[in-house]
């Protein structure tokens, strides 16, 4: 895992940014997949600016992790709105392009295989940004899912609730499901990249980066994953042990290796 620490959360959202953007430089046709959430907001905001100067998804493909079940597609609260405000809205991507787990799927395990194979007929993902809740879910993949899980239908816990009733105004308005792709989805992606921002994220970004692989902190899979980046702001790298370390081999970094 590369882990790169950035002196502000403005410098870590245009460090996402970047790497989106040098994807999609290198692949026009590449398949994203996104998050949605506090953390990217910044991200998209910056990736509308870098559309505006040319930056270009109209062949890129879009699949989201995750979606509440029972929610309409435009319900303010769906994650498809949020996209849809966030990003969809502001750059080039064709309608016909982006893909949402269905949360008013009447078979919801149907339609998670028709999201698993969808992803496989659209090539895989090329990249695929992601979140961390503080327990250290990835996705909606909360502590105990299983590491090879595909997918499915989630039950959040109640402390996920808590951090999203923000965006609902009270907790009781927060659907406790979701369909959320998989521990096993997320690794088959062909390079991850987890964007951490803020204190209340250090202890999962210790977890994750540091602590041992464990289902009851997901996102540490990804220290298994061939490509994968994880970039913080300095608020999320308080806890962990070898900052210093991970600063210098990224100072240190090669010409050749920042493309
Ligand atoms: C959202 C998602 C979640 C979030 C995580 C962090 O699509 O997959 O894993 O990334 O809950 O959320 P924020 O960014 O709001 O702290």
């Amino acid at each position: 895992m590369e882990i790169i620490i950035k002196a502000s959360l403005a410098e870590a959202q245009r460090e996402a940014a970047e790497i989106i953007a040098r994807q999609l430089r290198r692949k026009a046709a590449s398949v994203l997949g996104l998050a949605t959430g506090s953390t990217p907001i910044g991200v998209y905001a910056i990736l509308t600016e870098m559309h505006k100067e040319g930056l270009d998804f109209s062949k890129v493909k879009t699949f989201n992790l995750d979606e509440y079940v029972g929610l309409s597609d435009d319900h303010p609260q769906s994650y498809r709105q949020f996209m849809q405000q966030h990003l969809f809205s502001r750059v080039n991507v064709a309608p016909g392009h982006i893909h949402f787990p269905d949360g008013r799927a009447e078979d919801i395990p149907a339609h998670c295989l028709e999201y698993e194979a969808a992803i496989r007929s659209a090539g895989g993902i090329d990249l695929q940004l992601l979140g961390i809740g503080s327990d250290g879910h990835i996705g909606f993949n909360e502590p105990s899912s299983s590491l090879a899980s595909r997918t499915r239908i989630k039950t959040l816990t109640p402390r996920t609730v808590k951090d999203n009733a923000r965006f609902f105004g009270t907790a009781d308005k927060v659907p406790h499901h979701v369909i959320t792709m998989g521990v096993g989805t997320i690794m088959d992606a062909r390079a991850c990249l987890l964007l951490a921002t803020g204190e209340s994220k250090a202890e999962a970004v210790v977890g994750m980066a540091e602590g041992p692989i464990t289902a009851n902190l997901p996102a540490s899979v990804l220290q298994m994953h061939p490509d994968c980046k994880l970039v913080v702001d300095e608020a999320a790298a308080t806890r962990l042990r070898r900052a210093d370390y991970y600063r210098w081999v990224y100072e240190n970094k090669p010409d050749w290796q920042r493309r």
